[in-house]
């Protein structure tokens, strides 16, 4: 699943932000466009862009959709570039490179039913994957997504989740919340043991998993248990992503550079690797 970047330009386009929706207490995205107006690039569903302040730069995963005027980036505020963003109001102009990456399997997933896995703000790269298949109804199955985080404030992209998602047809929404809490009347529980609570069977599907790197391992874990084969399952390490173009030398596993290689794999590749991942 080789796909370098090494071509891609390094430098940035100029975009400026034209809205912020607070999405958590810690998570806001981001809605640029480039200054002037239009898209700065396409991008594929799991595919990233190196967004840039005076005080850093940081690898991100874009949501995007043809016919979209816009890109959006979803960040959690983690660290010093991510305090800065968070501080940031509309107007502001940022760089932006990319797309870095591989993607998601858009196309060979076509005619399958898709299972989504989602932890946290790993909800964010799934998201386009995911709004790609509702834009593209008929080339997919049977939706089913599963997602969690730590509390229902935590959980991103609510009206998507309550409201858009479930009304779409033969699509389940399941949400899950790490600890009971009393505004909270759904699931409980970690989004691994949930995915076998629920057992969506293997038949057909193609499951794509995304959120903190042990929710991920514990995962991929359960979707063996439940008889999923290795090509059916993926996942991203574009968390490992740094400068992607395979320069800095801070995301290898192995002999495999996550930002030329990936960030998108399959478990028949990452059982490949050492297990650093
Ligand atoms: S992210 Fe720098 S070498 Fe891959």
């Amino acid at each position: 699943m080789s796909n370098c970047n090494c071509e891609q330009p390094l430098v940035p386009h100029i975009v400026e932000v034209i809205d912020i929706v607070e999405e958590t207490p810690d998570v806001k995205s981001f809605y640029v466009k480039s200054v002037g107006g239009g898209l700065p690039y396409q991008v594929m569903p799991g595919q990233c862009s190196m967004l840039s302040l005076p005080v850093g730069e940081g690898m991100f995963s874009c949501t995007w959709q043809e016919g979209q005027e816009y890109q959006q980036y979803a960040i959690k505020r983690v660290g010093l570039l991510t305090e800065e963003l968070h501080r940031i109001e509309v107007g502001q102009k940022l760089g932006l490179r990319g797309p870095y990456g591989n993607g998601f399997p858009i196309e060979t997933s076509r005619g399958k039913d898709m299972l989504f896995i989602a932890g946290g703000i790993g909800l964010a790269p799934l998201r386009s994957f995911i709004k790609h298949c509702f834009k593209n109804r008929s080339d997919y199955g049977k939706i089913t997504i599963i997602y969690g985080s730590r509390s229902y404030n935590d959980l991103c992209f609510k009206k998507e989740l309550f409201e858009e998602w479930p009304s779409q047809p033969d699509t389940e929404v399941h949400i899950t919340i790490d600890n009971p809490e009393e505004i909270w009347k759904g699931h409980v529980g970690f989004v691994p043991a949930y995915v076998e609570e629920l057992a969506p069977d293997p038949a057909g599907k193609v499951s794509v998993t995304c959120g903190p790197p042990i929710m991920i391992k514990f995962a991929l874990q359960s979707l063996q248990k439940l008889g999923y084969q290795d090509e059916q399952i993926v996942t991203t390490l574009e968390m490992r992503m740094k400068c992607g173009i395979g320069k800095c030398g801070r995301c290898n596993i192995g002999s495999q550079y996550i930002c030329l290689d990936g960030p998108v794999f399959d478990l028949t590749q990452l059982k490949q690797l050492p297990q650093e991942w």
